[in-house]
């Protein structure tokens, strides 16, 4: 087996469609020599005909991150398929309709705690649900959208991402005593259901358009896969808490 990430074990979360990051996480990853345990949530015979679609069928496991009992038969379900992992994908996101596309003052409690179950939280349930099965060198990667800034629409997930962002860095102390890397990838927009389901993600689409330096595919998701692979792979061995951007050189600029 050759590649970046040759004779690699991963487990890849949030495939839904074949535009989902985590499709082409998980197909480069192959192509990069890993195998790769998909999990998928809710609508499992379409993740499982999603899966076939990938250079090697993947096995899915059922897990919605918020059900303990599924993250307690984690490690068992992988162990099924794979005898241990060295890395982790959570790409894994979602807001009630409410807590999007300016819903942000009026939003309610019960809505914004699922918002942060389901996208912040889940971040330390995913990694430690997965522990067991990972050794020194393992590396756990997520998916954010730049939440240093208030973004027009984006509302309670930006809430949400930058708890993800702080619970990275918060796993990276944690488990670096154990060897194992926390990483986030801080992608640009991307078509894909999650994106679609946001009131008013075009002005998104036109700002990037517009303003990234480098030309920005919103249809190219490979972009920001590629870098999922590299802090999964051996050549960020000492790189922890670390937010990589992918987002064609938006977030250096200011606004004029
Ligand atoms: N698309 C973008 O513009 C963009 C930009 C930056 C970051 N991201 C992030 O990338 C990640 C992946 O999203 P995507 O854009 O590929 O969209 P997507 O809709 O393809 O993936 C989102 C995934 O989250 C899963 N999910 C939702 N609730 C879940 C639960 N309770 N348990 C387990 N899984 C659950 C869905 O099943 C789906 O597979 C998300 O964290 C998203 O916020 C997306």
């Amino acid at each position: 087996m050759s590649g970046l990430l040759a004779g690699k074990r991963l487990l890849v979360t949030g495939v839904i469609t074949d535009a989902s990051i985590a499709f082409s996480v998980a197909k480069l990853a192959q192509e990069n020599g890993a195998q790769v345990v998909l999990t998928g949530f809710g609508r499992l015979s379409l993740v499982e005909r999603i899966a076939k679609r990938l250079p090697e069928p993947a096995p899915v496991i059922e897990l919605d991150v918020t059900n303990t009992e599924h993250l307690a038969g984690l490690a068992d379900s992988v162990r099924q398929h794979v005898d241990g992992l060295d890395g982790v994908v959570h790409s894994i996101g979602f807001a009630p309709q409410s807590c999007l596309g300016g819903g942000f003052l009026d939003a309610g409690w019960d809505d914004v705690a699922t918002a942060l179950h389901v996208s912040t939280y889940s971040y330390k349930s995913l990694a430690m649900a997965a522990l067991p099965l990972m050794q020194p060198g393992g590396a756990v990667v997520g998916l954010t959208f730049d939440a240093t800034k208030a973004w027009p629409v984006y509302d309670w997930m930006g809430v949400a991402k930058a708890g993800l962002e702080s619970a990275s860095r918060y796993l990276a102390m944690h488990l670096g005593p154990k060897g194992i890397r926390s990483n986030l990838v801080a992608a640009g927009p991307l078509r894909t259901m999650a994106a679609k389901s946001i009131p008013g993600f075009e002005k998104f689409e036109q700002t990037w358009s517009e303003r990234a330096p480098l030309p920005w595919d919103l249809t190219d998701q490979e972009p920001a896969a590629r870098a999922c692979l590299a802090l999964l792979s051996d050549w960020f061995p000492a790189t922890t808490g670390e937010i990589v951007h992918v987002d064609g050189g938006y977030h250096a600029l200011g606004a004029a």
